[in-house]
């Protein structure tokens, strides 16, 4: 019998933790060889390399080394590598994960190719078409074959948009698989201990949206209220590369302490970007986190730890209807007094979602070994 050949594609770091249990389930099939793209959108180290040793994902087939770019040079870079590799390989089947660029640029360039895609995290909106990602979701479900989706409300949103009913699989959360395996082992990262915070001392922030870092007035806001809450808990701030870059051009730099080595009270503590596991472990002490990012939402509601979202809306709803996630916008006082809250004792109590149980890549494989024997 010929084998099967399932590409799997990933380019920015939210999409290594979700190809990671995927490949996994791929390799101990019989009859699919699974084959491993990495577009290059990421590849600083501390923003890929290291979530592919840290997680056991093997190292990539092909990598497109596409790079940062304009939305449209990038797209077009990814489109163009791609197809190359498609036409030598002609796989069975595209996987392509999440709302990234690469996630679109691959699905586009496959169905073009006549080739079979399935999309991973399917009909998730925030019904925002100001972000990148709401674009990239939308497309990319309205072309892809197979849509595995991890909250009740992603079905609702794909037959609204005209999906068929029978495209669509609600199997879990990928992300939540890697986060169940990999817990025992970001417990004992000593990353507190390099920092020198004690465990439920501080509130851990993240923040990168374009939209939040990419105008100075809502950047400012939002390290003025971060200012604010760091008389109340000390404040850890794992920067991405493009709010780095932001904080240099708007002169922010008086609002934070970079020195990494030594962590203050009263500041906002920027440090460098952190592996899966590092960060892990200090989402799962954190007294409360503080964020702009999709995955976290997600991550906090299956630790039971306090998130505030520093955004309008959310395409995860689940996370805030069941989870410990609250929508506070980018409002400097919102911030300061949804935070402020949690600080004083009042912990949402959230339950795990439906099927979030980390066995949604089993599923998922699960469901294409059925397709692909038709
Ligand atoms: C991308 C995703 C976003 C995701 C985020 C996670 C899109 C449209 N956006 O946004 O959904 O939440 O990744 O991080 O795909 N840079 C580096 N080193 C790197 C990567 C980026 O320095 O390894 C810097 C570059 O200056 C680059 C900027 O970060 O221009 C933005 O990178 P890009 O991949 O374009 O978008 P992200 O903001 O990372």
């Amino acid at each position: 019998m010929s084998l099967l050949k399932v590409m799997c594609v990933a380019g920015a770091r939210p999409n290594f933790m979700k190809i990671a249990p995927l490949m996994e389930e791929l390799e101990r099939q019989q009859g699919i060889r699974p084959v491993l793209v990495h577009t290059g959108q990421h590849y600083d180290k501390a923003m890929s390399k290291l979530f592919f040793e840290e997680l056991g994902i093997p190292a990539p087939h092909f990598n497109l080394e596409v790079g940062s770019a304009s939305h449209a040079v990038q797209t077009a870079r990814i489109m163009e590598r791609f197809e190359d590799v498609l036409v030598k390989e002609n796989p069975n089947l595209v996987i392509v994960v999440g709302d990234v660029n690469s996630t679109f640029g691959c699905a586009l360039t496959a169905v073009k190719l006549k080739i079979a895609v399935a999309h991973v995290e399917a009909g998730l909106r925030s019904f925002d078409r100001t972000m990148p990602e709401e674009i990239n979701r939308v497309l990319t479900d309205a072309i892809s074959d197979f849509l595995f989706t991890t909250e009740r409300c992603a079905e609702t949103n794909l037959l609204r948009e005209g999906i068929p009913q029978d495209k669509i699989y609600f199997v879990g959360n990928v992300m939540v698989d890697t986060l169940l395996k990999h817990k025992a082992k970001a417990d004992v990262s000593n990353i507190s201990l390099r920092l020198g915070i004690d465990k439920k001392s501080y509130g851990l922030v993240t923040l990168h949206r374009p939209s939040n870092v990419e105008c100075k007035d809502t950047l400012k806001s939002i390290f003025y209220a971060l200012r604010e809450l760091s008389s109340k808990v000390l404040i850890i701030f794992p920067c991405h590369p493009r709010t780095q870059e932001k904080i240099r051009e708007y002169n922010l730099e008086y609002l934070v302490n970079s020195d990494e080595r030594k962590v203050k009270e009263g500041w906002i503590n920027l440090i460098a970007p952190l592996g899966y596991l590092d960060f892990l472990k200090l989402m799962t002490e954190a007294k409360v986190v503080l964020t702009d990012s999709g995955g976290i939402q997600e991550e906090t509601t299956i630790l039971g730890i306090p998130c505030i979202t520093m955004r309008n809306n959310t395409e995860r709803p689940v996370t805030v209807l069941e989870g410990t996630n609250t929508l506070v916008g980018t409002e400097k006082n919102r911030i300061v007094e949804k935070a402020s809250e949690v600080l004083n004792g009042y912990i949402p109590t959230g339950r795990r979602p439906e099927l979030w149980d980390g066995r949604a890549s089993e599923r998922i494989v699960r469901v294409l070994m059925e397709l692909l024997k038709r």
